[in-house]
């Protein structure tokens, strides 16, 4: 496509409110607080505040910064900016968007389905074997079309009136749900035991490896990076953007969202009792102790339960569409087909490849071992690399609309060193994890 008809975000509101779309998602509501509850409380707050400046921030700038100098989709946009020895670079980026999205979206269709029994009849009493009973199977698959189907008419639609749109009226919705819940959250008897649960804070827990590199995982899953999303709506942005400030502005609002979803989750939780139920940060916790709270409230827990998860579909909703216009902006401009064409086939192509996360939950782990935390971190760890030492000069194209930034330099040497040794030692370790979840999925159980 011609890069001067290329599509355009009608206002800087539009692309921030889409970008903290796609960082805002299943990763905050629930992942995040759960790792800061068991890996200690407010020091691991501090660790992922740590990681996202040091680490999350220059890899969300330098996604921007080819994103938009380049203004065209991963694959091209990386030779466009290192030449086409990162072409597999690309390749990676689309890779990982589309095993991201197979199972995302059968999680997305699990809390769909929560949402409208929330409002049709309430939360079942037995939430485990309710939630044994529909997160596989064919009624799994069905939820997971569905909310393929709704993601792709956003994507086919295009930037402006498609995912632009949605982000302005969904975004602000999803703000108040959470603040709104939070506050009501601290009305409840249990509030304090709760804030204290899960911010007490122990500094030995995160002197490990384990911790930082789980923190730097959450802080790359949660803002979108290392595999071109934040690339991709940044080539739809015009040249005057001050990308510094939007970055910040991503991920302090992302901070924010998980940070609150916290203050919304423990004190449920504590007020109810289940505090013994506060299971690993599996799936479980989300599906599983929060609805059992919910049935236990009554009428009371059926509106809170029902706006909660509508909360996480809206997030859900506006991250898979950003992981499937990675996929789909590669498709129009290496293939040249229309926007609707590749939205749909792309959709159906990833919707089949989630089958088998909807028919096993072994499936959708190992999806999740290799797409989040094998794929991310090489692909961040290599953009940091090219950005930080490749042949175009990244801090003239990250000056242009930002002039009066002097720590550019700053900036490209966290580029050069520290973050991709801190990402070689996420992967070695990530590596370790997938190998060790792919041998269980094919060894028999005893
Ligand atoms: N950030 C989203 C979350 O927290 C997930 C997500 C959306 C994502 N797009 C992504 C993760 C791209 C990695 C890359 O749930």
């Amino acid at each position: 496509m011609n890069r001067d008809s290329r599509e355009r975000w009608s206002s800087q509101l539009g692309f921030t409110l889409a970008a903290v779309g796609s960082a805002v998602g299943l990763g905050n509501m629930w992942r995040f607080s759960y790792m800061t509850a068991e890996n200690g409380g407010a020091a691991f707050v501090v660790l992922y505040v740590a990681m996202t400046l040091l680490v999350g921030l220059p890899v969300m700038l330098a996604e921007l910064t080819v994103g938009r100098s380049s203004r065209r989709s991963p694959i091209q946009a990386l030779v466009y900016f290192g030449g086409s020895a990162w072409k597999p670079l690309g390749v990676l980026f689309v890779t990982a968007g589309v095993v991201i999205l197979s199972y995302y979206s059968v999680i997305a269709g699990w809390t769909v389905r929560y949402a409208v029994e929330a409002v049709t009849g309430g939360f079942a009493e037995d939430s485990a074997a309710h939630f044994g009973a529909i997160a596989t199977g064919t009624r799994a698959v069905v939820w997971h079309l569905g909310f393929m189907a709704v993601t792709a008419a956003v994507v086919s639609v295009g930037i402006r009136s498609g995912i632009e749109r949605v982000s302005l009226i969904l975004m602000p919705l999803l703000g108040v749900l959470v603040i709104g819940l939070a506050i009501y959250a601290a009305t409840l008897d249990g509030a304090a035991a709760g804030y204290a649960y899960y911010l007490q804070t122990d500094f030995r827990e995160v002197l490990s490896f384990d911790v930082l590199k789980d923190a730097a995982s959450q802080a790359f899953f949660s803002l979108s990076l290392g595999m071109g999303a934040m690339l991709t709506y940044a080539s739809y942005l015009s040249r005057e953007h001050h990308l510094p400030d939007e970055s910040l502005m991503i991920a302090v609002s992302d901070f924010g969202v998980a940070f609150v979803a916290g203050l919304v989750v423990f004190p449920l939780l504590f007020a109810l009792g289940l505090e013994k139920d506060v299971v690993a940060s599996t799936v479980g916790a989300l599906f599983i102790t929060l609805p059992k709270a919910f049935a236990s409230m009554g009428a009371a827990g059926q509106v809170i339960g029902a706006l909660f998860f509508l909360a996480l579909v809206v997030g859900a909703l506006t991250s898979a569409i950003s992981l499937l216009e990675v996929v789909v902006a590669s498709v129009i401009d290496g293939l040249g087909w229309a926007r609707p064409r590749a939205a749909w086939i792309a959709a159906l192509g990833i919707a089949l490849l989630g089958i088998p996360s909807a028919l096993s939950q072994d499936f959708l782990g190992l999806m999740d071992q290799i797409g989040a935390n094998v794929c991310l971190p090489l692909g961040a760890l290599l953009l940091s690399l090219m950005v930080g030492w490749g042949r175009r000069d990244a801090v003239a194209e990250v000056s242009v609309g930002a002039e009066g930034v002097r720590w550019f330099f700053l900036w490209r040497g966290l580029l050069r060193f520290v973050v991709p040794a801190v990402l070689a030692v996420v992967l070695v370790l990530s590596v370790g994890d997938t190998w060790k979840a792919f041998a269980g999925l094919f060894s028999s159980p005893a």
